[in-house]
């Protein structure tokens, strides 16, 4: 199936609300328990905002028969002596996985940061997360180091690796 990777507007946010409710439900590799997440669509259109009001961030949308099926934000620091860097977080639903579609948005990701003055992009990633490190380092970036119980999810302590990307020069 095809899709195209498109930065977000903020009349995409009633999906994306459905689309992050979705992501959050459907494995426990990202942040939020399903429940937690209470945002909504206004919230989301005020997010999109601020982060396009702002240089050093970014959202974008992967869509797919003209449904968002895999977001990206990359979120850069608010402060003189981060703004030269930005945090990712990635998603693409289960009914997509294997096509192609974080490997695309992380690429556009990087893509944007050479444009943006971005010189470091960073993440956080369970260290059983194989498929999301796979595309990390395929992208370019490198496991700085290992954060030791960083998380507790569904009963149990888990690690995750920080990531990064260094722009060259
Ligand atoms: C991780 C995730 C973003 C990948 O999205 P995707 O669109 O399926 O990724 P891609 O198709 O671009 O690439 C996935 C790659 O992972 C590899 N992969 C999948 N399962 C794997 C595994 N168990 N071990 C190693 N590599 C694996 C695949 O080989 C694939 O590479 P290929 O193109 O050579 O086949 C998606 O599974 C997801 O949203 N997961 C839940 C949320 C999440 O983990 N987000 C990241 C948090 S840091």
């Amino acid at each position: 199936m095809s899709f195209h990777i498109r930065r977000a507007v903020e009349d995409d946010a009633p999906a994306l609300v459905e689309l992050r409710r979705r992501l959050f439900a459907e494995t426990s590799f990202m942040l939020w328990e399903p429940a937690e997440f209470t945002s909504t669509a206004d919230d989301e259109r005020k997010r999109i905002a601020r982060l396009h009001g702002r240089a050093n961030s970014l959202m974008l949308v992967a869509e797919s028969a003209s449904q968002p099926v895999g977001l990206l934000t990359a979120v850069g620091g608010e402060l003189n002596r981060l703004r030269h860097s930005a945090s990712l977080a990635l998603g693409v639903a289960r009914s997509h996985w294997g096509q192609g579609i974080a490997t695309a948005l992380v690429r556009e990701a990087v893509a944007w940061s050479s444009t943006s003055a971005i010189a470091r992009l960073e993440l956080t990633v369970h260290t059983n997360n194989l498929a999301a490190i796979a595309v990390y380092l395929r992208c370019g970036f490198e496991v700085e180091g290992r954060r030791r119980r960083s998380l507790f999810v569904d009963g149990a302590y888990v690690d995750e690796y920080l990531m990064s990307r260094l722009a060259a020069g």
